[in-house]
């Protein structure tokens, strides 16, 4: 019999909660699957076949509010934008059909096998560019020399953005992280609201310049098909596009390549099966995905009353799909707190979602986990985590990864 569904005690905020997630979402998973937490005004879901189900029907479940603040914004931070030309419409992760079908149609194309073909080479180049310069000390954090550059030199390189402005894109990004996804304070607001709207006139520009001076790039991709036809793709959806994939191509796939590092790490036995034979190393990506994602929460609304597992909720009702509690549901996964690099189902994981909105960087994403692992245990098999270790991760509801994670190798230690 489930208990209450009402749970003022679940705080995705609290330190015990951030630093490990999975013994609150087993216990809560078993006495209320879905439950209502009213300081977040949000329905926490955490069954599998709850959060399928609901990724399945885009008709009661509208993905509209999933880049929203999770907490109101202050009047000081709407003006921030206001004034600072911030026009961010919905395009894709947080638009329902039918403008997410157009839009997502040109963004498969452009996300095709050929420019990931192109891609593959150049991300290999400089993950071993990296790592060879990692591992020319002994004892290194590895999201600074690896797991945050990396990701970000992809999708930059996808998009055309100039390397010169690395830097200040991914601060951009990090405070997009606080903004949307985190608690922030109403004066912290009103700051970040300052800089995300630099980000969006960013993007604003960069698409203009790309548009007088096309490259062979994905944003010029996108361009060709507005110039035949601007209604096809308008030139606000496309700076949206750029602005949405800018973020979501990097902070999500640090966190995984730092998980993935340090999970295989804490399992000796797997990590020595990877060095060993090199063919586990996808699986084990998947393991990853399913055991400790980096997308642990992602988020829908009901456009209608409805059942949710044992529960009815209205029509409104924002909900808080726990994807990281998905991966361990016993009901999907048998001994879901082992982690097995040779598990045959770990690819059935909801980490990337299910249904029209399935992670368009999934392809990008795993490439970029398998090229880091094949370099590492093919050079570094001796890798250790450096021990005891206070692993800290940053305060949202949804994105998580170490934010430093300290390796140790070679002979002097
Ligand atoms: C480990 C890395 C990643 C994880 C765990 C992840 C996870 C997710 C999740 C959970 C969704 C939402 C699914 C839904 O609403 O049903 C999503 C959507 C999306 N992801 Fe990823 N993602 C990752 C990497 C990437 C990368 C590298 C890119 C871009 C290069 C990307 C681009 C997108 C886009 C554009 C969408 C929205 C698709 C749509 O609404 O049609 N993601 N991702």
């Amino acid at each position: 019999m489930p208990g209450c569904p009402v749970a003022s005690s679940f705080d995705p905020f609290a330190a015990g909660y951030l630093a490990d997630p999975y013994p609150h979402l087993a216990a809560v998973r078993d006495r209320t699957p879905a439950f209502y937490v009213p300081e977040l005004d949000m329905w926490v879901v955490t069954r599998y076949a709850d959060i399928e189900a609901i990724f399945s029907d885009v008709e009661t479940f509208s993905a509209r509010i999933a880049q929203d603040p999770v907490f109101p914004l202050a009047e000081q931070a709407r003006a921030a934008l206001v004034e600072g030309g911030f026009r961010a419409g919905a395009t894709m992760s947080n638009c329902d059909p039918p403008k997410h079908t157009r839009i997502r149609r040109h963004n498969m194309r452009a996300f095709s096998a050929r420019r990931i073909s192109v891609l593959e080479p150049k991300v290999a180049a400089k993950a071993e560019e990296l790592v060879g310069r990692m591992l020319a000390a002994e004892r290194f954090d590895a999201v600074a020399g690896l797991t945050y550059p990396l990701p970000a030199y992809m999708i930059f390189t996808l998009i055309g953005f100039p390397p010169r402005d690395t830097e200040m894109l991914k601060s951009w990004c990090g405070n997009r992280m606080a903004f949307s996804w985190g608690r922030p304070s109403p004066a912290e607001q009103a700051e970040i609201a300052v800089g995300m709207a630099r980000y969006w006139r960013y993007c604003e520009q960069f698409v203009s310049d790309r548009l007088a001076d096309p490259q062979d790039d994905f944003t010029s991709d996108h361009l060709a098909v507005h110039r035949a036809d601007p209604e096809a793709l308008t030139l606000d959806e496309i700076t949206g596009v750029i602005y949405g994939l800018s973020f979501a191509g990097h902070e999500t796939t640090t966190n995984l390549t730092s998980n993935a590092i340090r999970r295989l790490l804490e399992h000796r036995d797997q990590w020595e099966a990877l060095c060993a034979d090199p063919s586990l190393i996808s699986g084990a990506v998947e393991e990853v995905l399913r055991y400790d994602t980096s997308v642990v929460a992602w988020r829908r609304v009901t456009t209608r009353p409805t059942r949710i597992g044992e529960v009815e909720v209205g029509a409104e009702a924002k909900l808080m799909l726990l994807l990281a509690g998905s991966g361990r549901d016993p009901a999907r996964f048998a001994a879901p707190d082992t982690f097995d690099v040779r598990r045959v189902d770990a690819a059935r994981h909801l980490a990337f979602g299910r249904g029209i909105h399935f992670c368009l960087g999934a392809p990008l994403a795993r490439m970029e986990v398998r090229i880091v692992l094949e370099l590492l245990t093919r050079l570094a098999p001796d890798l250790e985590l450096v021990p005891d270790q206070v692993f800290t991760f940053p305060p949202n509801i949804s994105f998580r990864g170490p934010q430093q994670l300290w390796l140790q190798h070679g002979p002097r230690r």
